[in-house]
Order: C-alpha cells, then sequence, then structure tokens
C-alpha cells in the first residue's frame, strides 16, 4: 500500500469544508487516479467550535494557521484563508520557506505576492499551485500551462467575475438599475454584503493578472492593470446597446506587444465593454465566467464554467493536490521565475475602438453644441447621436444623450471628457465603453 499524502487545511469556510467533503466523497477514486490514498492530518481555523455539519475529531487541529507550516508530517498545505496579506500570506511564505508545498485558492495573495512565493518556492523545492484562484474549478491555468504549452498566446480575453455578469445579466434581462440589481443579487447570495471588489474590477484584476502572467510567460504585473467598475452602467445603457446589436460585459483583456518575437509590453485592463452577438463572450449569462486566449497553432481557445462556489473551488484544488501526490506539478507560473519576462506596460492610450458614450446634460441651448465641441476638439468623430425621451421637471434635472464613435484613439476620448469636467451643462460624469469588434 503506497504512502498516503497527508494535507494540512488553513480555512475552515465555505471553500475549506468544501474540499473535505469532495476528498471524503470521493476518496476512491482519488486514490485510484493519484496513485495513493489523500488524507487530511490537519486544519485550522478561525472557531473551532462554529457548526460547519462534518466531524473534525480526526484532524489535528490547530488555533495558529501558521503553525500548519511547521507540523510535522505534512506534504502540502492547502490555504484558503484568502487576502492578499496577513494569515494566508505568512503561512504561504513559511511554508515554502520551509519547502512545503502551497495549495491556495487566493488570486490577491498570487497577484500581488506570487511571483516572490514562487521565487521561494523554486528556492526551496517546493511546489506552488493555485489553480483555484482563476474561475475556480474551471480549469484554464492547466489549458494555458499544459494543454496551450505548444502555442504562443499574444491575447488573452475573460469574463472573470461571477456577481458582475450576474448583475449586467439581470440588469439586460429585468431591464432594473444596478443598485435594484445589486440588492437582488445580495439577497440571493451571489454578491457579497461589501460588493466593491467584485464590481468595481477589482477581482477580475486580480485573475487577469495572473492569466496574463501564466499565458504570455512574463512576470506578474497586477499594479499596472486598468480597472473600472460597472457600478455607473445603467439600465437605460443596456437597452441602448442592445437597440445598436450590442451585449454589455465586464471585460478583463490582456494583450501583449513582441519585439522581433520576445514579449515586450503588456496591456491589462478590465472595463465595461459593448459586445457584438457574434463575440464568443457575448452570450457568457449570469454568473458563469469564461476566458477566450487566441493562440497561433490552436487558434482561439473558449473555456467557460463555474467561475465561484464551494464545490467548483474545491474541484481546482483538489486538482493541485492530485498533482503534488502524483509527483507531477509544474512550475507556478509554467516556468521557471528566471524566464519570466519583465516587460513594460504598454501605452493604452493609442489602442483604438470605438466608443459608446453616455452623457447626462442640462436641457437647454447649446448643450449639444458644447459636447459636439468637446468631441471636435479632442479629435473624436461623432458616428450617431441618440437622444432619449423629453426632458420633465427643471432644465437642470438632466436629460440623456448616448454617442457612438468613428474609431478613435483611448486618449482622445479621455481628452474629451477632460474638457467636459466641471462643465455646468454636466449633470453627472460620462460614461464611456468600448466596442470590442472580434
Ligand atoms: N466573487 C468572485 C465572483 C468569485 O463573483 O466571481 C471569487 O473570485
Amino acid at each position: 500500500m503506497s504512502e498516503a499524502f497527508r494535507l494540512g487545511i488553513a480555512g475552515l469556510g465555505t471553500v475549506g469544508t468544501g474540499v473535505l467533503r469532495l476528498l471524503a466523497d470521493n476518496a476512491d477514486l482519488l486514490h485510484m487516479r493519484a496513485g495513493r490514498p489523500i488524507e487530511v492530518a490537519a486544519v485550522s481555523a478561525r472557531d473551532r467550535s462554529r457548526d460547519r455539519g462534518i466531524d473534525l475529531a480526526s484532524y489535528t487541529w490547530c488555533d495558529d494557521p501558521v503553525a500548519l507550516a511547521d507540523l510535522d508530517g505534512l506534504d502540502a498545505v492547502v490555504e484558503v484563508i484568502g487576502g492578499s496579506e496577513g494569515p494566508a500570506l505568512t503561512l504561504a511564505e513559511r511554508a515554502l520557506g520551509r519547502g512545503r508545498s502551497v495549495v491556495t485558492a487566493n488570486k490577491a495573495m498570487i497577484a500581488e505576492h506570487g511571483f516572490a512565493l514562487a521565487q521561494t518556492a523554486e528556492a526551496k523545492g517546493a511546489a506552488l499551485l493555485f489553480e483555484a484562484a482563476v474561475c475556480a474549478g474551471t480549469p484554464i491555468l492547466q489549458t494555458l500551462r499544459e494543454g496551450l504549452v505548444g502555442n504562443r498566446i499574444d491575447r488573452i480575453e475573460g469574463i472573470l467575475n461571477g456577481t458582475s455578469n450576474y448583475i449586467l445579466s439581470a440588469m439586460e434581462r429585468q431591464g432594473e438599475d444596478f443598485d435594484a440589481v445589486l440588492s437582488e443579487a445580495q439577497r440571493l447570495g451571489y454578491a457579497e454584503a461589501d460588493p466593491t471588489l467584485d464590481v468595481g474590477g477589482g477581482d477580475a484584476a486580480h485573475k487577469l493578472a495572473i492569466l496574463a502572467a501564466l499565458g504570455f510567460g512574463v512576470r506578474p504585473h497586477f499594479g499596472e492593470v486598468e480597472v473600472e467598475g460597472i457600478q455607473d452602467i445603467r439600465a437605460a445603457d443596456i437597452v441602448q446597446a442592445e437597440r445598436l446589436g450590442y451585449s454589455v460585459r465586464l471585460v478583463a483583456m490582456a494583450d501583449l506587444e513582441r519585439e522581433d518575437g520576445v514579449p515586450a509590453r503588456l496591456l491589462q485592463r478590465v472595463r465595461p465593454c459593448l459586445l457584438p452577438a457574434d463575440h464568443p463572450l457575448a452570450a457568457i449569462d449570469g454568473p458563469t465566467n469564461a476566458v477566450l486566449a487566441q493562440s497561433d497553432y490552436a487558434g482561439p481557445i473558449l473555456i467557460q464554467g463555474a467561475g465561484a462556489g464551494s464545490e467548483s473551488t474545491a474541484s481546482a484544488i483538489v486538482a493541485d493536490v492530485v498533482a503534488l501526490a502524483r509527483g507531477d506539478a509544474r512550475p507556478a507560473f509554467g516556468v521557471p521565475t528566471s524566464s519570466l519576462v519583465q516587460t513594460a506596460c504598454a501605452d493604452s492610450g493609442e489602442r483604438e475602438a470605438r466608443y459608446y458614450l453616455r452623457f447626462v446634460v442640462a436641457d437647454r441651448p447649446g448643450v449639444l453644441a458644447e459636447l459636439a465641441a468637446a468631441m471636435r476638439d479632442a479629435r473624436v468623430s461623432i458616428q450617431s447621436l441618440i437622444q432619449e425621451g423629453e426632458s420633465v421637471g427643471p432644465e437642470e434635472a438632466g436629460i440623456t444623450i448616448a454617442l457612438v464613435t468613428h474609431k478613435a484613439p483611448a486618449r482622445n476620448i479621455r481628452d474629451a471628457r477632460e474638457r467636459l469636467k466641471g462643465s455646468p451643462s454636466i449633470v453627472e460624469p460620462p460614461l464611456a465603453m468600448p466596442i470590442l469588434m472580434d
């Protein structure tokens, strides 16, 4: 009988308990696939007495999760505490520093500290695996690292935040505004009580930085991700986009520019975009995640599935654990850290697109001329203009005007918005969303 692979699990929230359940439910299958039994030897959580519906009596209990880094007899630690710093990071640093492998679902920690952690892992002969950090159980990292290993990938687009996609899809279906749909999503458990990281784009930005590093073979550059959330989108924008033939989605996009075939500049953006109906991400509905990777030999690869939840996340964590138990874990970012290329940040201002712009303006003479002048002075050409409804109440209450522009560099669009800043005609800050054409 081969020796068991022994785990310590730090964090017994929904994900940690999901891992315990999966390991118990599929123990025989996992034994067969890993070639050895997988056992949980020790656990740690904040509150030992909380009823999790799981008998914890057979596990060594640690009040301090960091103790799992030192506990004798463990082969790996699963970190599902969360948070980019604090005990999660201390545990990962300490475990890897002692040559103990770490499996984590922690996107913030990997996006912000993954390179340093991977260096420690390498120096100490340990592994750092984080399939669950991006799209939970939908196996995108393994696909990039293994299935597409023969390909050059220069562009990755994705819908990486289920909460935002759920909200945008519901706004589209129900014709309701952001706040109403967010409240409903919170009531149904799709959105956190504090939804900032999800709807503000930060969660997708963490995942994008990881995808870009692994897919392109470059150092993670989380700090360079340009981020805009979905909070300012209104039901009327979605209706307008639909009339024009587009869906609104929060798209995370990473684009690599090469020089003589070598990665040189990296552009990473998370922002709401208008997608034409035939774009592969336009049909992604509800809390689903999806990633579209443009690879040179295998072509466009679309992978989609659940991006959150206890069971899906547990599935990814267990996949990493089985890789460790089999002894076939790969380097954290697919290649040794010394091979990850240090790229510069590409200038997003040069990127051209058509834009949807929405203004709420006072309904009085000359306002349209003022908008048109700002566009002219910023060298943005207007393709079409839609003024919806009639103004009711005082002219200052505002009326909505939507524009679709011809192709323009992002910097010109910024310039146009800048020119209108402080204008007494502008009732609220304008919304700008690029139209993705393919
Ligand atoms: N809160 C995330 C989402 C899942 O809504 O997709 C965890 O990253």
